[in-house]
């Protein structure tokens, strides 16, 4: 930076836009993508270039838009009617007072990276202005950008403005440009919807100050995904597979083994530790976070989930905001609901469902059961089929197990009630009552053979005949 004379630079997002055809009764820029919404990624980008400012042009769905990104670094200001990108970029100038230099991205497209942000805002230079450009085989619906000789910008053309020559032009605008204010302000006042659109174009304005002293300098992207936006749900569905793809990378050159990248989603936030082997068809959503050398099998779900070291999570198991301690052991097909703490070296097997409950250390429920609302002390053991009975149909009430119980096959316990340390309760037990330290507890009712039943009965049937 040069000394005290630099400009302030204001990050400018467009998020107003309808997003007609994304065909959604949701704000295009609250669709998500690689687990956060689209706008959350131009904000993050614009942060991260160390912006002294950022503004959010919202307008369709703005409070829900508001609502959403109400963190205290980011001002909005409404665009009431969605006249085009130029009257967007007009709302914030109240927004941006005297010299500075306006960095302006759009809420859609999410993929651009904070080297590009500071790539554009090096080559405007103090005072100057510049675009971000990609050439792309497949230009779509995006403004084409044709250039000077010496390689700055002549002009931008929407395509539905475009003669067929212009349409042929590969290079196009990525939405991301660096531009001095208060110049672009001036030029937007002057923009007129004289286009096929009818609207007022943020492209014209910047066309405008091409032809001003210094021009538009062009940024060529060198990776070109940057530029994609996101206008259709096919656009949505690229935009994320790239983003998640992304992430990948980064976790696999940071030691993470990803089998098959193509059938795995990892969210942004998420963090993986080293030498941890992640299988096919595994989402790690939200703000999970995994230790170093876990195991995930395939069709595991994880969401807000945390586990700690050398875990192993069996297939088709769905932990959603639980806490998992080093060396346990869940799955297959266990289900772990909010409020799950598991103690290390626990064990959760398949077709047991656990809420709002903490296992102590070396506790398990090896199949088939229910535990809620509990406290299991340390190496207790919950058998095949116990089921905490906690709702009453009005309230839910505790379950407590003490450290080394056994609690028999198919026992129910009616809650509120506690099952004490040492305890073992029958198999088939419906237990309601307190159990005491180290006790056995019985309740089911005791066990009648009515010996040579099936003689006698074949008899009785004996006089009519066979059936
Ligand atoms: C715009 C550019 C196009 C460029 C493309 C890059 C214009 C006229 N065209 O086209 O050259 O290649 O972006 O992705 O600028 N928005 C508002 N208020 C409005 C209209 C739009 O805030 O009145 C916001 C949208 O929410 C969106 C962004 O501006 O985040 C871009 O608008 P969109 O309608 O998607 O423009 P494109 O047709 O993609
Ligand atoms: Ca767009």
């Amino acid at each position: 930076m040069n000394g005290g004379d630099t400009k302030p630079v204001v990050a400018v997002v467009l998020a107003a836009g309808l997003g007609t055809r994304m065909k959604s009764r949701l704000p295009k820029v609250l669709h998500e993508a690689g687990g956060r919404p689209l706008l959350a990624w131009a904000l993050d980008a614009a942060r991260a270039a160390g912006c002294a400012r950022i503004v959010v042009v919202a307008g369709h769905g703005a409070e829900e838009v508001q609502r959403r990104f109400a963190a205290g670094d980011v001002r909005f200001v409404l665009q009431e009617r969605q006249l085009g990108t130029g009257h967007a970029l007009a709302q914030a100038a109240p927004e941006v007072e005297g010299e500075a230099t306006v960095l302006v991205l759009s809420g859609d497209v999410p993929l651009v990276r904070v080297e590009t942000l500071r790539a554009l805002l090096a080559a405007a230079g103090e005072g100057g202005a510049a675009m971000a450009v990609a050439d792309l085989d497949a230009p779509a619906s995006l403004g084409r950008v044709l250039a000077t000789n010496d390689g700055r910008l002549a002009a931008i053309v929407e395509l539905k403005d475009a003669t067929p020559e212009q349409r042929a032009v590969r290079t196009i605008n990525a939405g991301l440009y660096a531009l001095p204010a208060p110049a672009i302000f001036d030029e937007l006042a002057r923009l007129r919807p004289n286009n096929a659109q009818g609207e007022l174009y943020l492209t014209d304005a910047v066309t405008a100050l091409a032809q001003q002293n210094g021009g538009v300098a062009l940024h060529r992207l060198a990776d070109p995904d940057e530029a994609l936006g996101v206008n259709t749900r096919v656009e949505l569905a690229q935009v994320h597979r790239l983003l998640v793809e992304r992430k990948l990378q980064e976790l696999m050159l940071a030691g993470v083994t990803v089998l098959e990248p193509q059938r795995t989603r990892v969210d942004a936030e998420v963090t993986v530790g080293q030498d941890t082997v992640i299988h096919p068809d595994v989402s790690i959503l939200g703000n999970s976070v995994v230790g170093a050398g876990c195991t995930l099998h395939q069709g595991v779900w994880l969401r807000d989930t945390t586990l700690a070291d050398d875990i192993t999570i069996e297939p088709h198991s769905v932990l959603d905001g639980a806490v998992v301690e080093a060396g346990c052991r869940v799955g297959p097909f266990a289900r772990l609901r909010p409020g799950t703490r598991l103690g290390a070296g626990a064990r959760v097997g398949n077709f047991v469902e656990v809420k709002a409950s903490r296992l102590g250390a070396g506790a398990k429920a090896n199949h088939l059961a229910y535990i809620g609302d509990a406290t299991v002390g340390e190496k207790a053991n919950i058998g095949a089929g116990v089921v905490t009975c906690n709702y009453d149909g009005e309230k839910k009430h505790p379950t407590d197990i003490g450290a080394g119980a056994f609690v028999g096959s198919d026992t129910m316990l009616v809650a509120p009630v506690r099952v004490g340390s040492g305890a073992t309760t029958a198999a088939g037990s419906v237990i309601t009552k307190d159990v005491p330290d180290g006790a056995l507890a019985i309740g089911r009712s005791r066990q009648r053979n009515l010996e040579g039943w099936q003689e006698r009965r074949k008899k009785k049937r004996g006089g009519s005949g066979e059936g």
